[in-house]
């Protein structure tokens, strides 16, 4: 009998005790959930290591997440102060990201469900950044509107139950986060490029006039137009020999590429008539946009909920979020399941 198979039909615990790990990119990951609420969350980082080389290097992170998974998970149930007999479901990552990675925390996840014997559930990244917004406000409910800003999508969802959305609009070439990395690199910013920026543009101001966007309608984003007028900026400066402002440089993009986030998913929140706005993924660490949001959102009464920066980028309590969703749905992988590197943005049903 296929793995799945096997609780087909089995009564779900109402606040189930679920472990989440993450290994797709250069943070090994482990956290602990019962219901919504988190009870451990460990992140073991191989960014220091991966700087040195001003990007993730594929090897040296599945490398990193072979050495730290053991401990981190090990770690995450004893902080819960569970025993790990009382874990219910693991969820872990099986895309998209670096298949040496993923493939590290999914096979060890694999293991750790069967040799428990409870269900496996196989998590989609990017629905586990919009998952983080569950356990922000465990009062949040569907429908809402969801912001997702990260170094691979950047959209406008329509939430409409747990496990249904709608996008309205997104990306049409470069991410966000992206966006930030490659401006990050124009200005000689060391990886990662979108803290960075951040820092530097505490110290200028944002009085470029980038372009922002859009030839487009509706809720679709450009980011392609953004970097190439911030290279352009940079060396006509450089080739006339002229003096500029990096720091300014740093919060005119920043605020280009933030306010229309804020601006459509307020947009979006007063056209679907949805009072709530959720956002997740790396960018909404972003401390500028996380202002212009709440800036955007009162006026109209508009909730915002915001995980905390730890809960944007890559981390385990986001992965358990998205399988307390799939649990609830019954949506159980079997043993089978393999990594996937890429998986389009609104991808439906089982794995
Ligand atoms: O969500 P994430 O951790 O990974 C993906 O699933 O893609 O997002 C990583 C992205 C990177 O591009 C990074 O530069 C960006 O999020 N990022 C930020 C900040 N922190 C991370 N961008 C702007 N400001 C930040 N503080
Ligand atoms: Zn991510």
């Amino acid at each position: 009998m296929e793995y799945a198979a096997r609780f087909a039909g089995m009564q779900f615990k109402q606040a189930p005790i679920i472990l989440g790990i993450e290994s797709s990119c250069d943070e090994t990951a482990a956290a602990v959930i019962r219901g919504r609420q988190l009870l451990s969350d460990v992140i073991v980082s191989s960014a220091a290591e991966q700087a040195k080389y001003g990007g993730v290097v594929p090897e040296i992170a599945s490398r990193a997440h072979t050495d730290a998974i053991g401990s981190a998970v090990e770690r995450a149930v004893a902080e819960a102060g569970i025993c790990k007999e009382e874990i219910d479901a693991v969820a872990a990552t099986y895309g998209a990201g670096l298949m040496g990675a993923l493939l590290v925390g999914l096979s060890f996840a694999k293991a750790y469900a069967y040799a428990l014997g409870v269900p496996f559930i196989a998590a989609d990244h990017i629905r586990g950044h919009m998952a983080a917004a569950y356990l922000a406000d465990p009062a949040l409910e569907p429908p809402f509107i969801t912001l997702l800003a990260s170094g691979g999508h950047t959209a406008v969802l329509y939430t409409k139950s747990y496990t249904d959305f709608e996008i309205l609009g997104s990306t049409r070439d470069d991410a966000a986060g992206e966006a930030f990395d490659k401006a990050a690199r124009v200005l000689g910013l060391p990886y990662p490029g979108g803290p960075n920026i951040e820092r530097l543009a505490r110290e200028g101001e944002a009085n470029i006039a980038f372009p922002k966007m859009f030839k487009g309608n509706g809720y679709d984003f450009s980011y392609s137009g953004l970097k190439t007028a911030v290279i352009n900026y940079c060396h006509n400066k450089e080739q006339k020999g002229e003096a500029y402002s990096r720091a300014d440089v740093a919060a005119s993009f920043q605020s280009a590429a933030c306010d229309v986030l804020a601006e459509r998913a307020v947009q979006a929140a007063l056209q679907k008539g949805c009072d709530t706005v959720a956002a997740g993924g790396g960018v909404i660490a972003n401390g500028y946009l996380r202002q212009k949001l709440a800036a955007a959102c009162a006026p109209h009464g508009i909730r915002l909920v915001l995980p905390a920066r730890r809960y944007c980028t890559d981390n385990a309590a986001m992965i358990a979020a998205e399988g307390l969703v799939q649990y609830r749905a019954g949506n159980f992988a079997d043993l089978s399941v393999n990594a996937c590197a890429h998986i389009p943005l609104g991808k439906k049903g089982k794995q």
